[in-house]
């Protein structure tokens, strides 16, 4: 089942000169893993911002195509309404918390839902327990760690059970340890609770390993599209838009380069297994 579809779709913003995303086309099926790569630039947070209506609706600008979620024109629903279906978990986190607990910051998108208090307190306990955040429900956000924030903004966009979350650079700002906290639990809430993933991340390795699915982005449009492996055999045409290759690529596209290897888009495990076979 496609759950969201753009068609068409093409954005310029106010007074800008140029579309920063043009024709794209993408389909995106129900418990599907997209990642979402691209120079700085090439439009990747304009597309985020498209998949939940916050464009045409709240960010206004020369508007083109459509993009359908489950079916419904993000035209005709509002941003609020929206949010139960789709999450979009943004860079910073700090810009998305604003509340003084951890608690009433997932609890806030609720109840300006007028969900009833037992369902409430159901969804912020499992909000909580899945996002590791159990015992920090009394604890002041700003006081949280880098990783720790992030997990509470991705809480409370979880805790609207949106079938589709959106995530924009989520682990930008954030130390190593916070990264692979927020990369563990991405992978988690994918394969284990069934929830749709569009990922922008620079971190190729990861999505080697987990997307299903990588677009490319440059000026706007979507220039290559298919399964990791298959995306990251391109290694000249991706260094050439200054896309990070995963590292065993690299060595993969090296070793394929000298005639040892046949292929080159490999996971570490794989190039280790291909290595061990060619000794
Ligand atoms: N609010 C805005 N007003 C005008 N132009 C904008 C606005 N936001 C982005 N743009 C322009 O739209 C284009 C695409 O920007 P966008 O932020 O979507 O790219 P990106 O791929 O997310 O980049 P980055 O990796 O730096 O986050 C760029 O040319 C950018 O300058
Ligand atoms: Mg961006």
């Amino acid at each position: 089942m496609i759950v969201v579809e753009t068609e068409d779709l093409s954005f310029k913003y106010r007074r800008a000169e140029e579309y920063a995303i043009k024709n794209i086309n993408l389909k995106v099926r129900k418990g599907e893993f997209l990642g979402i790569l691209g120079a700085s630039g090439s439009g990747k947070s304009t597309l985020c911002l498209t998949l939940n209506g916050i464009i045409p609706n709240s960010i206004k600008g020369k508007f083109e195509g459509n993009v359908y979620v489950k079916g419904v024109s993000t035209r005709e629903v509002s941003p609020a309404k929206l949010s139960t279906t789709v999450g979009l978990v943004l860079q910073n986190p700090e810009s998305q918390l604003f509340n003084m607990t951890v608690e009433e910051e997932i609890a806030f998108g609720l109840e300006n839902l007028g969900i009833e208090a037992d369902e409430i307190r159901r969804r912020i306990n499992w909000a909580l327990k899945i996002t590791g955040l159990q015992g920090l429900e009394n604890e002041f956000p700003p006081n949280l760690s880098g990783g720790q924030k992030q997990r509470l903004a991705i809480a409370s966009v979880l805790a609207m059970r949106p079938e589709i979350i959106v995530l924009d650079e989520p682990t930008a700002q954030l130390d190593p340890i916070g990264r692979e906290q927020v990369l563990s639990l991405i992978t988690l809430l994918n394969k284990e609770q069934g929830i749709t993933i569009i990922l922008v991340e620079h971190n190729t390795d990861y999505m080697l390993s987990f997307a299903d699915r990588v677009i490319v982005m440059d000026r706007g449009e979507i220039i290559m599209e298919g399964k990791p492996e298959e995306v990251f055999e391109e290694a000249e045409l991706l260094k050439s838009l200054g896309i990070r290759l995963p590292a065993s690529i690299k060595i993969g596209a090296e070793l394929k380069r000298r005639g040892i290897l046949e292929k080159a888009a490999m996971t570490e495990e794989e190039l280790i297994e291909a290595l061990k076979n060619r000794l």
